[in-house]
């Protein structure tokens, strides 16, 4: 069954110029790419996104951190996709949590700088791409 996942390649990971290394490794695990844009998102569109996170302590840092610059945004899909990319992206903590092979694994240290997102759920992932694509699927 196909599924669709909305993936963020955060400010880190495009200051980082990481950008086409994690476009290949979605390629190449045999996902597409059903939508894809360089942007810089706003305070509401960041709050959105991270509402459920709002009491959250680090949860002004996240939102200054995703606003700090271009960002992409992509609908990214195939068979399992959602929980296909969050392999791929490895574990929220980039040194506790993610093993070597995957995105944060194999790129980044910390946890606010872990270089992508992926939906978490199909309740997420349609929220995400609503939010982020509202013309697609429309
Ligand atoms: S948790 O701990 O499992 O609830 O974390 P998680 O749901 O995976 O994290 C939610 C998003 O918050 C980011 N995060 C943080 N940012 C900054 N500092 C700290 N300490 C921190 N902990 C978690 C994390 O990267 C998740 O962002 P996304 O964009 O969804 O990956």
């Amino acid at each position: 069954m196909t599924e669709q996942t909305l993936v963020l390649i955060k400010p880190d990971g495009v200051q980082r110029g990481l950008v086409g290394e994690v476009i290949a490794r979605i390629e190449r695990k045999g996902l597409t790419l059903a939508a894809l844009e360089l942007r810089t998102v706003t305070e509401e569109v960041a709050g959105q996104h991270y509402a459920e996170h709002a009491e959250r302590p680090f949860y002004g840092s996240l939102i200054e951190f995703i606003t700090s610059g271009p960002l992409v945004a992509a609908v990214v899909e195939g068979p399992r996709a959602i929980a296909a990319f969050r392999q791929l992206a490895g574990g929220t903590d980039p040194v506790e949590k993610a093993t070597p092979g995957t995105v944060r694994g194999d790129f980044a240290l910390e946890t606010q700088y872990n270089i992508v997102h992926g939906s978490d759920s199909p309740e997420s992932a349609a929220r995400e791409i609503a939010l982020w694509f509202p013309a697609l699927n429309s």
